[in-house]
């Protein structure tokens, strides 16, 4: 059996940002024009009106401040309200690979290796652009990497499922290294004409770099023990699916074609199972609460986060212990506690222990506890 850790982390960031601010405007904006369209409906009590976003509810409600996406333009037109992506030849990159590439060299040039020490791409994420070829194939040929690579969704939990997908395999022998990227263009399944969901997401790519520990040649973070766990609930749902033109309605604007949530549900049962989780993890392990240094959380909201937090260290947390980036990315789903661990994990000394965690639809959660070494 081989050791796992992971060695290098990228982050791709998209260069357009929509502060709260600008989101509420455009929100309004198509509200007023609806509400116009259907004046004489909402007269007559059929149809009622749309209310109101507001930027307060929303920082209150997740602590998001602002989000970055793929196309600011098109979200914001109170015409369109989704983005508008380039279509591109058969002969390109698609635009899952290409931003997935970028954070997946940055992982390699911070681990100090090349196409050559990999063997495995796994593409975790909530949506893929196409059914096949995998997007994760797309992205090996791109990078020149030789061996395999396959898609996976778990949806926000897709990081650290896949993260546990490449350890155990590494664990095994059967491959050395391997880059587990997580594109994620939330902006495409959101409905943004929604106000109870439309400050949710935004857009980014992860990529995680695991190789065996004897292989890393600078600091890196030991795999101690991952886990995974399901449970299902049609609490985050998304109904767009190949067999859409079989259904009655299926190719029509329907809202079930986006992501939906009951947000309040998702709340008051994914939090105990989360908190279940990684206490039984810790327990397992013969880790102590005050043994852990960071806890890098999926990024959905910032008081699911405190509420984790809290139950984890059995304490408030302190500043830096469990980071959050959520207020500049909004929630990037699988890709969000891998932002976390990126951007809040050099700081870190030699022993120190911390677990990232992720968490969302299916229910899903994964986590991956980790101990720094430095080189
Ligand atoms: N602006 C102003 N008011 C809004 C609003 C908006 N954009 N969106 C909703 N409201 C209103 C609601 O209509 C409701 O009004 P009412 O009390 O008159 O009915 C009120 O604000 C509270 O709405 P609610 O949806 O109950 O808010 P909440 O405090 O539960 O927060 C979420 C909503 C989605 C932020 C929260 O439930 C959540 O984060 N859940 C978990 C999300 C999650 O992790 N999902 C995983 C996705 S991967």
């Amino acid at each position: 059996m081989y050791t796992a850790a992971i060695t290098g982390t990228g982050v791709f960031t998209p260069s357009e940002t929509i502060t709260n601010a600008e989101l509420v405007e455009a929100y309004n904006a198509y509200a007023d024009k609806i509400n116009a369209e259907n004046a004489e409906a909402i007269a007559a009590g059929s149809f009622t009106a749309l209310p109101q976003s507001s930027e307060e509810f929303i920082f209150k409600a997740s602590g998001i401040e602002q989000r970055y996406v793929m196309d600011k333009a098109g979200i914001l037109n109170p015409e369109i309200m989704y983005p508008q992506l380039r279509q591109r030849d058969d002969s390109e990159p698609g635009i899952m690979a290409e931003i997935a590439l970028d954070a997946a060299k940055k992982a390699l040039k911070q681990a100090c290796k090349t196409a050559e020490d990999v063997d495995l791409v796994i593409c975790a994420a909530s949506n893929m652009e196409r059914a096949y070829p995998a997007v994760a194939i797309e992205i090996q040929d791109l990078l020149g990497i030789k061996g395999f690579a396959f898609d996976m969704n778990v949806a926000c939990s897709s990081a650290t499922f896949g993260i546990q997908t490449a350890v155990d395999m590494i664990r095994s022998g059967s491959i050395r290294a391997a880059l587990v990227v997580n594109p994620e263009i939330c902006s495409g399944h959101l409905e943004w004409r929604d106000r109870d969901c439309h400050f949710i997401f935004g857009d980014v790519a992860t990529a995680t770099l695991v190789e065996r520990i004897e292989d890393a040649k600078g600091d890196h973070f030991e795999v101690l023990s991952t886990r995974c766990a399901t449970e299902f609930s049609n609490n985050i749902r998304n109904n767009n699916g190949f067999l859409r033109r079989s259904r009655p309605d299926g190719v029509k604007d329907r809202r079930d074609m986006q992501f939906m949530q009951n947000g309040r549900k998702v709340f008051k049962e994914v939090l105990p199972m989360v908190s279940q989780h990684i206490a039984d993890h810790m327990a397992d392990e013969g880790i102590q609460r005050q043994e852990l240094k960071r806890l890098w959380l999926h990024q959905a909201n910032k008081s699911m986060n405190d509420f984790i937090g809290k139950k984890t260290l059995g304490r408030t947390p302190v500043a830096d212990e469990q980071p959050n980036i959520l207020q500049d990315y909004a929630n990037t789903s699988s890709a969000g506690s891998i932002i976390a661990f990126s951007k809040y994990s050099d700081d870190l000394s030699t022993g120190d222990l911390g677990l990232i965690c992720s968490f969302g639809a299916g229910y899903s959660v994964g986590s991956v506890i980790l101990r720094r070494h430095s080189a």
